[in-house]
Formats: structure tokens, sequence, C-alpha cells
């Protein structure tokens, strides 16, 4: 039988800017896509990159006083290297610099002015830089362009154009005759209604007087190509068309994500060059809102963006992932908040998620030593989880192949809130008071194992690392791949009876909203940052012995305060030191906390009393904030 496909891609990202929460939505969605895909059968091909010719990248480029290739080169690899940081596993990274891309555009363009689709001729019309295209007076705002907010100018050129007209009709059945062709609807209709105007053709080059950074028209010298001409072809050049085996094989199962604002270029643009050049059309396109922040579109050009890398290494990646696909109703916008982030994760990663997972390997470590003591064939019926679960699959599986990612997710927290109901009902820890009631505890710590079970493997397209530290846990035999495909997670009754769980490890630990509230993810101003410091040797660094430490006590001292008395372990001895970090931190929450102390500083008297020793912060603004360890250290251990 022919092997089930399937090829996503995400937009190809300008490099005029970093990465923002934006554009990691976007790869995220496309991941778990792909993810749930592989779990229902399919080979996977997913393929995301960067857009770096045109305008833009000139102007960002002369802004830093560096060439648009080297600039380009630069933005490219932090998009490259977010990929791991948000556990997206795309096949390939295509860069419209990338020689092999550039030779397909030119043959696609050779195709369609070949087959008399592309024709020259002087034009005058209003433009806007921001965008990259002449714009309609109707389309204006208030004289703007709806984009950018600035007036487009008035340009007159001879330039070449791609008869979009002609295929107008065409779509338009093309649309209608495949009703997955957009999604979700909304977007269809859009379009629909954009295509009851005439389609004016498309202007596809720009003379080189004006920009030389593109593709050059392989039919005139003097010109490059459009950027999205250019860009749009990224999704079969990455293939190898035309002869490469990805191409066969593949092509004829994409599906592109993107956001609404490109609607446009891949909704008429990209289908009509494809039907120009005589290629098979791409199967669908899936459109997602915006990210908004106080409700506007978060995006580089107003500068309200969020670090992806900032709010990883603040929550770590499977959380991110998960807010992101459980806030936002694919298709619709959806605002950022750090609120929101954190309130996701404290109530329904801590709380219901980890609880129950810490909980359920607890209670089997305390009655059953750890051994999985199997459920009573008996009282199964009685105690069963069984059908919730399957409901959990069909709700998942359903919602997913749809993309609507926060309706397989709430299928499978529906799941997780049974199961904390009826550990509350079942109360196992009374079956464990009574003798009698042995088997009737076993079974129910079977049931819920199962549940455990069954939630892991479909955590696992948002959350893989999560998935696999439970499925560990659980002791299950993980499939070569990694994850469990859709028809391995049924039959219930998977564990064996006899299996050693491994710990009960917290899996989301709870973030400290006191804390949290001084922090801020959404930029506002850049933060400030004192000069770098004059260089210092290797030797010099290493004359500093810095040690890990315990705070045992901490008290103020009087009339400063900011000071406070730390006395703090350091393994061989226990020493006094005098901190200035009494505004940010209350002496009782600090009791316990692991620093890093510098042990090898000369003693000082401050405000009469005795230091011996420094502790590291970081500071922001005027906050101080402890440096600490990643996992638990010995005082005494070095730093180093
Ligand atoms: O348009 N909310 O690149 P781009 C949600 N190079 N998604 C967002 C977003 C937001 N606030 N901001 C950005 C381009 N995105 C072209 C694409 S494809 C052949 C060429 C995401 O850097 C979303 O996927 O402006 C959007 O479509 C894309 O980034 C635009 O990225
Ligand atoms: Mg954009």
């Amino acid at each position: 039988m022919e092997k089930k496909r399937q090829f996503f891609t995400t937009p190809i990202y300008y490099v005029n800017a970093k990465p923002h929460l934006g554009h990691a939505y976007t790869s995220i969605a496309a991941d778990v896509a792909t993810r749930f895909k592989q779990m229902d059968g399919h080979d996977t091909y997913f393929l995301t990159g960067t857009d770096e010719h045109g305008d833009k990248i000139v102007q960002a480029a002369q802004k830093e006083k560096t060439s648009p290739k080297a600039y380009a080169d630069k933005i490219s690899q932090l998009f490259k290297d977010l990929l791991p940081l948000l556990h997206i596993q795309n096949n390939h990274f295509i860069r419209t610099t990338d020689p092999d891309h550039i030779k397909v555009v030119e043959a696609i363009l050779t195709k369609i002015h070949d087959s008399g689709d592309i024709y020259f001729s002087s034009y005058e019309g209003i433009y806007c830089f921001g965008c990259e295209r002449f714009y309609q007076e109707r389309e204006l705002v208030d004289g703007k362009c709806p984009d950018h907010g600035v007036a487009p100018q008035a340009i007159k050129e001879s330039n070449y154009f791609f008869k979009m007209s002609k295929y107008q009709d065409w779509l338009i059945d093309h649309i209608k005759t495949h009703p997955d062709f957009i999604r979700p609807d909304q977007y269809k209709n859009e379009l629909l209604s954009f295509l009851k105007e005439p389609l004016e053709d498309l202007c596809i080059s720009r003379p080189k007087s004006r920009l030389t950074w593109g593709i050059t028209l392989p039919f005139d010298q003097e010109y490059v190509t459009y950027v999205w001409f250019d860009a749009l072809v990224n999704y079969i050049s990455a293939l190898g068309y035309p002869d490469g085996a990805l191409y066969q094989n593949f092509w004829p199962t994409s599906r592109h994500f993107v956001a609404k604002d490109i609607i446009k270029p891949h909704g008429i643009y990209w289908p009509i060059m494809l039907k120009a050049a005589g290629l098979d059309i791409y199967d669908g396109l899936n459109v997602h809102g915006f990210w908004n922040v106080k409700g506007s579109k978060m995006s580089k050009s107003i500068g309200n963006v969020t670090d992806p890398v900032e709010v990883t290494r603040e929550f770590g990646p499977d959380p991110f992932r998960y807010f992101l696909m459980r806030e936002m109703v694919f298709g619709l916008d959806a605002n950022f908040t750090e609120d929101a982030i954190v309130s996701r994760i404290n109530s329904d990663l801590a709380n219901d998620l980890g609880n129950l997972f810490s909980r359920v390997l607890s209670m089997n470590h305390r009655y059953f030593n750890g051994r999985v003591a199997g459920a009573d064939a008996a009282l199964d019926q009685q105690y069963s989880l069984e059908s919730d679960g399957a409901k959990a699959i069909d709700g998942f599986k359903e919602a997913m192949a749809i993309c609507e990612f926060h309706k397989g997710l709430i299928s499978i927290w529906t799941f997780i809130s049974t199961m904390n109901k009826y550990i509350d009902t079942q109360e196992p820890w009374s079956l464990a008071k009574d003798e009698s009631k042995n088997s009737a505890l076993a079974t129910v710590l079977y049931n819920l194992m199962e549940g455990l079970r069954v939630i892991s493997c479909l955590i696992y397209p948002v959350m893989p690392a999560t998935s696999l530290k439970m499925q560990k846990a659980l002791c299950l035999d993980i499939p070569n791949k990694g994850f469990f495909g859709l028809d391995q997670i049924f039959p219930w009754s998977q564990i064996q009876k006899g299996t050693c769980l491994g710990a009960p490890e917290i899996l989301f630990p709870r973030i400290d909203t006191k804390n949290q509230a001084e922090k801020t993810l959404v930029k506002k101003e850049k933060p400030f940052k004192p000069p770098l410091k004059e260089e210092i040797g290797l030797d010099d660094f290493l004359k500093i012995d810095l040690r890990a430490g315990i705070i045992l006590s901490a008290e103020r001292i009087q009339d400063a305060n900011k000071l406070l008395k730390l006395m703090v372990d350091i393994g061989a001895q226990t020493r006094q030191v005098i901190a200035g970090i009494g505004k940010d931190y209350p002496p009782e929450d600090l009791v316990g906390k692991q620093v890093i102390v510098v042990a090898n500083l000369k003693e000082a008297q401050i405000m009469g009393e005795t230091s011996q020793g420094m502790i590291l912060v970081g500071s922001h603004k005027k906050q101080m904030i402890l440096t600490g360890f990643d996992k638990d250290l010995f005082p005494g251990n070095q730093v180093k």
C-alpha cells in the first residue's frame, strides 16, 4: 500500500529583524501538526527558512552598516538556531540566497515568460516601500498603507507584469471545488469576496536602478524579480523541483501554514503562478490570526515584540508550546500577556497535569513500593477509566486533524480533570487503610496509570519532552521513533503487572507570581546595559574563588534598609556576608536559597558589620536578582 505522506511548510521569514513570538507560533503550529501526522502514520516533510531579498533587507543592512548578504547570514542564523530551542524538528531550512533556489526561480520565470503570461509595460502607480508593492487607491486607509501607516509614493517606470487576470475565473472555481483549499472557512470567504473585484496583473520586476538585491530576470538583465515571486518558489525549490524524489512524493500533499497578513500572495499569486507554469497546485493553506499586544499586532515595525528565546529560557520549551497552542484559537487573533502564560502554566500544567502525575506515582510508591500491582479483573468494570480515555483520544484526533489545536488539548484536559475527580471520589488513601480493600486500591491505581499512559501519548505533538519524561517514569516500551502511533494507544491495560515505576518527578514547577510581576517579556524600552569593562586575562579571573553556598539565616541591619546580614554555609565554613539585596528580597524568603559566593574576598566592614565575602547578583534597572544553580549543589562546591 502507498505510504501516507504529508508536506508542511511555514512562511520563510524576512531577515530584517530577529524572530519574535509570532514567528515562533507558526513554526510551532506546523511542528505540532507534523508530529500529529507522524502519529497518524504519515511520512512527513517539514520545511521552514528565511526570505532574504528585497528592499527591506537592504535597508536593514544599511542601518547596521553591513552588506545585505552579511546581514542576512546573521539574522537567518538566529531563525535557524531558534528551531531546536523550541523542539521543532524541521527536515530542511531554506534560504532564498541558496544557489539551488535561485536556479529554480529562474526556471519558473522562464517557463511563465515562454508561455506568454509575462509582458512588459510602463506603469504609473503608488508604491509602498514597506510592503514592496503597488497599491490601489481603494486599498488605502486615509490615504495611507494599512500595514505601515505611511502614504505610498507615486512612481512611474517600465516593468514586467504577470497576467494574473487571465486566471481569475479558474482560481475562483478551484477554491470553490476544493473545500479544504483554504482553512478555516472565514479566510476562504475573505479571498472569494476579494476575487469578486477584477484582479490587477502583478508587477513582478524591479529595475536594477532602484534595487539590485534580488534574482536577476533570466530574460532581462536590467531587472531583478519581485521578492514575492522569488519567495513563494521556495516551497518547490526546497523539494528539488523538477526532478527530485522529494518533489514527486511530497508536493501533492503540500499544506502551507501562514498568518492572515500574507493570505493574498499565498491564496492568489501562488496558485496562479503554479497554474501558469503548468505545475500541480498545492493542496491547501492553513491560515491563523495574529498575536496581539494590547490590541495591536505584535510586529517588528511597531517594536512591541516578545523574544521567544527569552520566553523559552524563562518557562521552558514545552510550557511555551502548550501555551501558544492552547491560548490561540487557530484562525482567530489572541492576546499575549505574561499573566496569561503564567496562569496557564500554573493551573493547567503544574496543577492539573503535574499534580496528577506526581500524586499517582507517589501513591504507587507509598502503597506498592513502586511496583504496578495490576487491576483485579472482577473489579475492573466498576473502576475502569477506559471509556473516558477512549473519548479523549477521539476528541483529540478529530480536532488535531483540522488544526484545532486548542480543542485537541481541551479533549486531553477534560480527561485529566476526570482523573483528578476520580482520585477525590475513590480516595485511595482511605482504601489503603483497610486491608480488605487492597485489590480495589490496586485497581484504582492501575486505571490511573493507564490514564497517564494515554495522556503521555496524546501530549506528544505539543509537549514532546514531557511526553518522553512521563513515558520513562511509567517504564513504557517507547517505539523507535520516540512516540506512540494513534493506533498504538489502545487497547487499555498495556502496563504490565510488576513494572517498576520511576520517581514521581515534578513535571512543571509552579511559577512564583510574586517575583514574576517584576519581569516583563514584552519589550517597552531598551534595558540599560553598562559598557563592558576592560579585558582581563584568564590568570586574573582564576584568582577569584567562587563557591556554592546555602543561606542559613538572614536579618536586616538596623538603619540600612537595603542591607541584610546573611549567614552562608560554604562547606568548610559558615560566613557572615553583608549584601545589599534587602529591597528586593525579604529576609524570610532567603533562608535555604542557593547562592554563588566570592569566597576569597578580603574581609571588610560595612555599616559597622564584618563581611566575609560577597554573593553574586544580576541587576536589572535597580532591581537585584540572585544568581543560583540549575540543579542542587553542595555547599563548598567550586563554581568555575
Ligand atoms: O511575510 N501573529 O515574512 P514575515 C502571528 N517573507 N503570526 C505572526 C505575527 C503575529 N503577530 N507576526 C508574524 C513574510 N507572524 C514573507 C513570507 S512566504 C513565501 C514569505 C508570522 O517575516 C506569521 O506566520 O513578515 C506571518 O505570516 C509571518 O510571520 C510573516 O513573516
Ligand atoms: Mg510581515
